[in-house]
Parts: structure tokens; sequence; C-alpha cells
């Protein structure tokens, strides 16, 4: 089965010209040798910065949101053919903060993964649960909705259960793989199904082993440059 391994670091609203630089010297200095695919989102002023270090890597680049519009009067907004003049190759959409936050709807994030993929985007759709909704039993409801909304032609998936976020408290192997082998049957052959929550050098290889479990999407981890390589390392080692 040759489904990408992909590991995307989601940096948040984190970092300073100092601190990224700092960064992506030690993941640069090692990434080729880790052996699976790699991505970094920056918050937006950084984009720049991070593709300038980044050209002539294997270590491709993407936003944390985009606009669904083309183009026009929506302040603060970035289109997805912004990004993709720049050279851009992923972004995350309907990550749960903005959800959450920001009160994205399903029908917002499925106008930006259509946005996305029509500049030639590689949309991240994340999806997943509150607590109180799997403690309801409606995990596999709630993600089914988020990802009906969605005209999915292709793309990544990441499953980030809301529980897990930043929480230090990440979804069991064996939770992961049970909602991702559900969302496999709901996906063209060959999407890859990241895991997103808590991800970690201690979990990573666990989490990975599980066969619908494709690679991850990394928060806080991912700002730690020996946490970040070690997970790469996971991802690349991971038999399944
Ligand atoms: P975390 O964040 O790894 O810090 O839990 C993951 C995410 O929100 O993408």
């Amino acid at each position: 089965m040759a489904r990408t391994r992909l590991v995307a670091g989601n940096w948040k609203m984190h970092g300073s010209r100092e601190t990224i630089r700092a960064l992506l010297d030690a993941i640069v200095a090692v990434v080729d040798a880790a052996g699976a695919q790699c991505a970094i989102c920056p918050p937006f002023p950084y984009l720049a910065q991070v593709a300038e270090r980044l050209r002539g890597t294997a270590i491709a680049w993407g936003a944390q949101n985009v606009a669904e519009h083309a183009q026009g009067a929506y302040t603060g907004e970035v289109s997805a053919a912004m990004l993709a003049e720049f050279g851009c190759r992923y972004v995350i959409v309907g990550h749960s903060e903005r959800r959450q936050l920001y009160g994205e709807t399903d029908a917002q994030v499925a106008a930006k993964f259509a946005a996305a993929r029509k500049a030639g985007l590689t949309p991240i759709l994340c999806v997943g649960e509150t607590l109180a909704e799997r403690d309801a039993g409606r995990t596999t409801e709630v993600v089914a909705r988020q990802l009906g909304a969605v005209a999915f032609t292709a793309g990544v998936v990441a499953y980030e259960p809301v529980w897990a976020i930043g929480t230090g408290r990440n979804a069991t192997p064996e939770q992961a793989q049970e909602v991702h082998a559900f969302l496999r049957e709901r996906l063209p052959r060959d999407t890859p199904i990241l895991y997103g929550g808590s991800v970690k050098p201690q979990n990573a290889a666990a989490i990975f082993a599980m066969p619908d479990v494709d690679g991850g999407l990394i928060g806080g981890a991912s700002l730690v440059a020996a946490d970040f390589l070690a997970i790469l390392r996971a991802a690349a080692g991971a038999k399944r």
C-alpha cells in the first residue's frame, strides 16, 4: 500500500522571525534523512520567510486558513490564489479552533475546501468530535457530517478529536484507528488520513502503526525541533 506518509506541523499563532529561523535551521539540517513527507504551516506573516528557507529542500509549506472567496472586499482575508502564487502547497481547512473560536460553519469549510482545490492547493481538512459528542456516542455521526459537507475530490484529511488538541490527552491508537477506518470508507482511495491531537515523540510510533493512520498533524510538538524530527522518524519507520 503506497499511501503518502505525511507529517505536518501546525504552528498556530506562535513564533517570531528569530525562533522560526532557529527551528527551520534545525529541521532542514536533518529532515532529508527523516524519510516521511513533511510540511510546515506557520502564521501568515512568516510564510515568505519559511518559503525562502525551504526552497530547494524536500519540505513543503502551507497556510493555516484561507478565504472562501476568490477576491473582493473581505478585509483581513487571504485568497487561495494568493497563496498558490507564492508556492504554497497545503492549507489547513476547518481546524477545530477555526470552527469553535471563529464560528466557521460546515458550509464555510466546504467553500474554503473548494477554493483551495480550485487554486491547486492541497487542503488538509480537519474533522473531529468534542468530548461531549464522544461521550454521547456521536463521534462517527459528527465526523460523517463534517466530511459530508465537503465535496471531497482530493486532498488530505486530519482526524483531530477536539478533546485531544493541546490537552496532552491523545486518543489511543485504537480510538484513532476506529475513526480513521470509518473515514477511509468514505474517501477516495489513497487519501492520506492524518491523526492530530497531542502527538508527541512518546506516542507517535504506536499511533502511526495503525493501518489507517498515514501520519500526523502536529501542534505543540512541531515547535520543538527535536520532538518534530522524532515524530517524522516515527512516521517514516512505522510498520503496518
Ligand atoms: P496539538 O495540536 O498537537 O498541540 O494537540 C494539534 C492541532 O491542533 O493541529
